[in-house]
């Protein structure tokens, strides 16, 4: 069972979509796999968000929801310090989800840009259901049912942190008497029920994809899972273009193999030799680069690999959904509290409750 901390909590999730490639890895989820040691870390899974573009598809979410938590198990996340939390399990967060929808007016939120992105780019034109916007104002709840101080996350999802931002501003205002002119890091100090968190992204903002010009994304078809054989991934480096046609031809380091080159090649003095002898087309061919870029990649993913195997099978099934058990149990233990203190603040506190989980 997992031990309560005093450390300061993170909470960050993701929408279990399909596997885990390593735009996620260098975007947000190595981060996460970092802040293990110095916070006490949520990491949800938005199971119900799924349903929202998905709704006729029960079975592929479920599926998809386990293999994510094998994906974050093999990525490095600790079960025994760190909680992998149900969204569908953590009633508390759907109730709090009614509340942020009071303090969020409706024209705000049509103008979150990624949820334009979003009806734009899954075309939903205008038969997105109800429930698709709601997930914008249940996210402001997933985050703050946890009052943490940072929210680890790709660059797309910022605008909704700070929507989120805004919602516990005003809930802090409104129903806790802080003063609208308190710093944000001073809410909680002030009186406040909530924090005002902090986006967090990992060191590589937008990762390209092998096809070399798009953002790697499973809808393009351009990613290296952290699932990927060896093989795969040597086959999948291989196609990243670059146009440079001799190894002597003085080559664009800004190009995307160098972007790979960078975040995957650990020994910063090699990268250094690589990108003055690519520059000067000191007779290295892209080839050789990508061999090199592969089997840093390869080292990388290795130990992965070998967690993984842990949890696959129905065995492994097993494993993973008594960890989401454990997880949420203990995650509800912080949703409750939060919910209670957020009912106390808005004179809903009739009489106190208990959840227990099968
Ligand atoms: N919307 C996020 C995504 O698509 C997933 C998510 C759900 C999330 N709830 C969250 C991220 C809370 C951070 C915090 O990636």
């Amino acid at each position: 069972m997992i031990t309560p901390t005093d450390k300061p909590r993170i909470l960050t999730g993701d929408t279990p979509t399909g596997r885990l490639h390593l735009g996620h890895w260098v975007g947000s989820v190595e981060n996460r796999v970092r802040l293990q040691d110095d916070y006490d870390c949520y990491f949800l899974l938005a199971n119900m968000h799924a349903f929202t573009t998905r709704s006729e598809q029960p079975a592929d979410i479920r599926a998809d929801t386990i293999e994510i938590v094998r994906d974050w198990l093999a990525a490095g996340i600790d079960p025994a310090r760190s909680c992998i939390v149900l969204q569908t399990e953590t009633p508390a967060i759907a109730e709090m989800t009614w509340f942020f929808a009071m303090l969020l007016g409706y024209g705000r939120l049509m103008r979150n840009p990624t949820i334009k992105t979003e009806i734009e780019v899954k075309g939903l034109g205008d038969k997105y259901s109800f429930g698709f916007l709601m997930y914008a104002v249940g996210q402001i709840a997933d985050i703050l049912a946890f009052r943490p101080r940072y929210v680890p996350v790709g660059e797309d999802q910022i605008p909704h942190i700070e929507m989120c931002r805004e919602v516990a501003r005003r809930f802090d205002q409104l129903y806790c008497g802080v003063d609208p002119h308190t710093e944000d890091a001073d809410y909680v100090s002030a009186g406040g029920v909530f924090p005002v968190p902090e986006g967090l992204v990992g060191r590589v903002a937008r990762l390209v994809g092998v096809d070399g010009v798009n953002k790697m994304s499973k809808s393009l078809n351009n990613c290296i899972y952290l699932s990927d054989t060896p093989k795969e991934v040597k086959k999948k480096v291989n196609r990243i273009f670059t146009g440079r046609q001799s190894p002597t031809e003085p080559g664009d380091i800004t190009n995307a193999l160098f972007q790979y080159v960078e975040a995957f090649i650990p020994d910063e003095e090699r990268v250094a030799e690589l990108k003055r002898k690519y520059a000067a087309g000191d007779d290295i061919g892209d080839g050789h680069i990508k061999a090199e870029v592969g089997e840093a990649i390869n080292a990388m993913l290795e130990p992965m690999r070998q967690r993984r195997s842990e949890y696959e099978g129905p065995s492994g099934e097993a494993t993973v959904i008594d960890i989401i058990r454990d997880g949420t149990s203990r995650a509800n233990a912080v949703a409750e509290e939060t919910l209670w203190m957020a009912k106390e603040a808005m004179k809903l506190d009739f009489f106190p409750r208990k959840l227990a989980l099968g």
